[in-house]
């Protein structure tokens, strides 16, 4: 009896798991595509010992693929003049970058296995891959997603958290997408690798009190009150090249470069959990890599929605 109704409870998790994923499945192009995961590291590898940042940014775009509508490759396609995509948005205007990454790995794809990949599935290989060329973990990504028939630029405006946010709406914005506090704190951690621009921590380093002063006047000297909109710091000052929990030492030590980031060591409800990840690495890496498998499930188009993208900056 006991025996039976605990298979019972398993069997039903089991295909409550299945249909929360719906199709997605690691081996989904094992046989019409079974070099796409060396096509897609080689072509990473490269472009991460071109230019390490490469890696951060590609995660960036996988990211606000992910928060606008699903991860469906919308945020790949440019805008043309019947069709605004979201590569215009405010979080991505002048920002995103390695879009020219993917549609190379594309390209390479496309010689291999003719309309058989989508871009969405692509660009989670990819963030993988740039994650773990900059020494960070790594994990298997769940394929199958379908390439989006649309954008949505007043999403990308409205979904994607901005740098002044507060702790409340940063939860709030990640729970819209299903994703935990615990998550949101997590892939936060992105922030351990990249650049930013002034204009996104120009009110932190000049008007917030919850940062280190040497901290903000180092970073003064780079980003004025006014001008130099583009200038760039990197997001961990330690070592914004490696994948790493410096970020949350950082964050200890009130040297977040956004409001944003110094918002999860504010006296409030995850200050807990940047201590842990700050003093246990191995903590950080196995709860980034399910948080990016979590936030890589967000909405995909599976079955005979949307479609295989030909060329992943337009709609077949
Ligand atoms: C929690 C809310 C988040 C906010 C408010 C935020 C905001 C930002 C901002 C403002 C920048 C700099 C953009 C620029 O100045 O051009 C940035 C960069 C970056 N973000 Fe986030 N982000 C968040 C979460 C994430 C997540 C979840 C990831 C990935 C898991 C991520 C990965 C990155 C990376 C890697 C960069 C550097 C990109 C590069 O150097 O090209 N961010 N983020
Ligand atoms: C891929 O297939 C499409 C039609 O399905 C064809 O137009 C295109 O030329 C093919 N490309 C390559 C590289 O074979
Ligand atoms: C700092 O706050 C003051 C007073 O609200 C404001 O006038 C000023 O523009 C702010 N400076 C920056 C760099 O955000």
């Amino acid at each position: 009896m006991a025996f039976a109704t605990h298979f019972v409870t398993l069997t039903l998790l089991a295909l409550l798991a299945w249909a929360a994923n719906a199709q997605l499945s690691p081996t989904f192009y094992g046989t019409s595509c079974p070099n796409l995961q060396s096509i897609v590291r080689s072509v990473m590898i490269q472009a991460v010992n071109n230019e390490p940042r490469m890696g951060a940014s590609i995660l960036r775009l996988f990211f606000h693929d992910c928060f606008v509508n699903g991860c469906d490759g919308s945020i790949l396609l440019d805008d043309t003049a019947t069709f605004t995509g979201e590569k215009n948005a405010f979080p991505n205007q002048n920002s995103i970058r390695g879009t020219e990454v993917i549609d190379m790995i594309k390209t390479r794809v496309e010689a291999a296995c003719n309309g058989t990949v989508s871009c969405a599935d692509i660009l989670a290989l990819a963030a993988r891959d740039g994650v773990f060329l900059l020494r960070g973990p790594s994990w298997t990504v769940p394929l199958g997603r379908r390439d989006a028939r649309t954008a949505s630029q007043s999403d990308a405006n409205s979904q994607i958290p901005a740098p002044f946010s507060p702790l409340s709406t940063l939860i709030s914005m990640f729970a819209a997408k299903g994703l935990s506090a615990r998550d949101m704190t997590a892939l936060s951690g992105g922030h351990t690798v990249g650049q930013a621009r002034c204009t996104n921590f120009r009110t932190h380093i000049y008007n917030d009190t919850n940062i280190d002063p040497r901290f903000a006047s180092i970073r003064r000297a780079n980003c004025p009150t006014m001008g130099g909109d583009n200038n760039l710091a990197p997001l961990d000052i330690q070592t914004p090249n490696l994948f790493g929990n410096n970020y949350y030492q950082n964050l200890v030590s009130r040297r977040g470069l956004l409001h944003s980031d110094q918002e999860l060591f504010n006296g409030g409800s995850q200050d807990a959990l940047v201590r842990s990840y700050a003093s246990n690495g191995g903590l950080f890496s196995n709860d980034f890599a399910a948080a990016m498998v979590r936030m890589s499930n967000i909405s995909p188009l599976t079955g005979t929605n949307g479609e295989i993208r030909r060329n992943c900056k337009n709609v077949n």
